[in-house]
């Protein structure tokens, strides 16, 4: 199959197009054949090496999480997904399989979630990671009642990225009075998905803005930017609401203080990586909010897969709003 390798970690020039062996799927697998991929920061921190942490690159290598296309072949012993249908999934990149940047890309059944018929490709694969991220920030790991945030005070900080675009409608859906931070050319943007009060991070103290909001304190806050972004979060959470960070990789802190710091103000300190084991229904039932309009998708920019190392340019800014999806295969 043709895919997107890098040879070496590096900058954007290490990536290549190649043709590497096609991967077979295992029992419980299914390879999926991609139509789109979409593009996180991981993406780029992935390019770059960091995350070594977690495994070693063995070179050749295919990055990606997001992925969607057609179920292209099963493993023994699938069922509920038969070859042909439109699915999306994190693909198993996570796990340390190839990624999505790819022909084909191997996923667990379980993380394989059925196209609603009225999504397209370049829709689907702009889900994965970021709404299964924030949904988890939110509800399994944040405390926040799916069926019932009513009047709780939100704050997203980061509400323009791919992420935070996607936190802010989940927490209206959910009820939730929303705040969120944004840079000037994004207030409007925001003011569109339905935030109540967005703060210009560029012209506005965020500390003043946030006590004016909610004078009695955030019953939850979500960082996706970086603990240097932002104000100290404790100051800004009522004693008992959740303070949440999403791991960066490159602005985190020190993790162990900021919980033991957390703990000491009564505060639910919760760093919250994404996990999508057994992540397809939840994708199932995102993707029908956004079917049944009750959350909109982001801008998407789409770029065709030879230009992935023009699109973690533009990730590595940190500015990109909504998300960027690259074109695989037209299928
Ligand atoms: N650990 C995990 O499981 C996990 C999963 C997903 C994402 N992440 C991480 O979470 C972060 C966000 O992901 P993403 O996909 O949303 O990234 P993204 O799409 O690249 O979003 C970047 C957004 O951050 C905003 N931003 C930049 N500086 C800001 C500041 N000082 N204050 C407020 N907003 C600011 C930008 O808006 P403006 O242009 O308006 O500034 C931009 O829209 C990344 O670091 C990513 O790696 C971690």
């Amino acid at each position: 199959m043709f895919a997107m390798i890098i040879e070496e970690t590096g900058g954007p020039e290490v990536l290549k197009m190649a043709e590497v062996a096609t991967p077979e799927p295992g029992p419980g697998q299914v390879r999926v054949r991609i139509a789109c991929a979409g593009v996180n920061p991981a993406d780029w921190k992935n390019r770059q090496g960091m995350l070594a942490m977690y495994r070693p690159y063995v070179f050749p290598y295919v990055i990606g999480f997001d992925a969607a296309g057609l179920v292209d072949k099963l493993g023994p012993g699938v069922t509920g997904l038969a070859v042909g249908d439109r699915v999306f999934t994190p693909t198993n990149h996570g796990q340390g399989g190839w990624g999505s940047y790819a022909e084909c890309a191997i996923a667990d059944a379980d993380r394989v979630a059925k196209m609603p018929a009225t999504l397209r490709y370049e829709q689907a694969a702009a889900l994965p990671v970021a709404t299964l991220t924030a949904w988890q920030a939110l509800f399994d790991r944040g405390g926040l009642d799916v069926s019932n945030a009513s009047g709780k005070r939100v704050m997203i900080h980061g509400g323009a990225g791919g992420l935070g675009g996607f936190a802010v409608q989940f927490a209206r859906w959910a009820g939730a009075r929303v705040a969120a931070t944004c840079s000037t050319a994004n207030v409007e943007y925001l003011q569109s998905l339905g935030v109540e009060r967005v703060i210009d991070y560029r012209s506005e103290d965020i500390t003043a803005a946030v006590t004016a909001w909610a004078p009695g304190g955030l019953d939850y806050l979500m960082d996706a930017v970086g603990v240097s972004t932002l104000p100290n979060g404790l100051d800004l959470v009522r004693t008992g609401g959740t303070f949440v960070s999403i791991p960066t990789l490159v602005d985190d802190g020190d993790i162990p203080a900021a919980a033991a710091a957390g703990a000491a103000r009564g505060v639910n300190r919760v760093f919250s990586t994404m996990t999508d084991a057994g992540c397809a229904p939840t994708l199932a039932q995102i993707a029908q909010l956004v079917v049944d309009g009750h959350v909109r998708l982001p801008p998407l920019r789409v770029l065709p897969l030879a230009e992935a190392a023009e699109a973690h340019r533009l990730s590595q800014t940190g500015h990109v709003r909504g998300k960027m999806v690259l074109r695989v295969a037209d299928l």
